[in-house]
């Protein structure tokens, strides 16, 4: 390998040094409002219990109907839905329904009540809320997997067939990358 020329990368900007996983969107529902929102910082953290952790914004709507209702659904999308994901994670649903807007249709969960999954999404995590911090301007909601599923045809051998499934990944700003071939080793 050659000289490595390294240059500063405010820090404002080193979240984009270590891209999260997938983009997901995610669902949330109080009284009679059901909600998207796009989140690229997301990861696991816990096998047992099975569970998991969104950073959400805290003027974000979606903050308040999960704070109320303790729940919230990881939908995924693939390439195919690029701009739907696009359009909630650029318009607050404080002021419109973003199911209407879109046309993704809401789907009764499998677990949770009140909350609906996206029907055009290839996978998705129900979850219950089990904890929550606070992170600068963020809110870290720790979700309890109850219940999961996957599109069969490509989720194979407990992997995301990445070639076909096309998943969305968030580089910054307007930059995003699709997934491609996994190397098994
Ligand atoms: C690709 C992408 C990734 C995003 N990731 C996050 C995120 O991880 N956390 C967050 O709070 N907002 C994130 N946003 C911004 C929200 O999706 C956006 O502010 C949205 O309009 C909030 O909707 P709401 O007010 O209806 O909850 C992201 C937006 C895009 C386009």
């Amino acid at each position: 390998m050659g000289v490595i020329m390294k240059k500063e990368v405010p820090v404002s900007k080193a979240n984009r040094l270590i891209n999260s996983g997938n983009v997901i969107m995610v669902t949330s529902h109080y009284k009679d409002k059901s909600n998207i929102i796009t989140i690229a910082w997301q990861t696991p953290v816990s096998i047992k219990p099975p569970a998991l952790a969104i950073a959400v914004g805290k003027e974000r709507f979606s903050l308040e109907l999960i704070k109320k209702s303790g729940e919230f659904i990881v939908n995924i999308p693939n390439w195919d839905l690029l701009e739907p994901m696009l359009f909630c994670g650029t318009h607050s649903g404080r002021d419109i329904d973003k199911f209407k807007e879109t046309k993704l249709t809401p789907e009764k969960a499998e677990k949770l009540i009140k909350t609906p999954r996206i029907k055009e999404c290839i996978g998705s995590i129900e979850c219950s809320v089990i904890d929550s911090i606070e992170v600068g301007d963020h809110i870290i909601f720790f979700g309890e997997i109850l219940y999961a599923e996957a599109e069969e045809d490509l989720f194979k051998d407990g992997v995301w067939d990445t070639a076909r499934a096309e998943l969305i990944y968030h580089c910054g700003g307007t930059c995003f990358m699709k997934s491609s071939e996994y190397t098994k080793i």
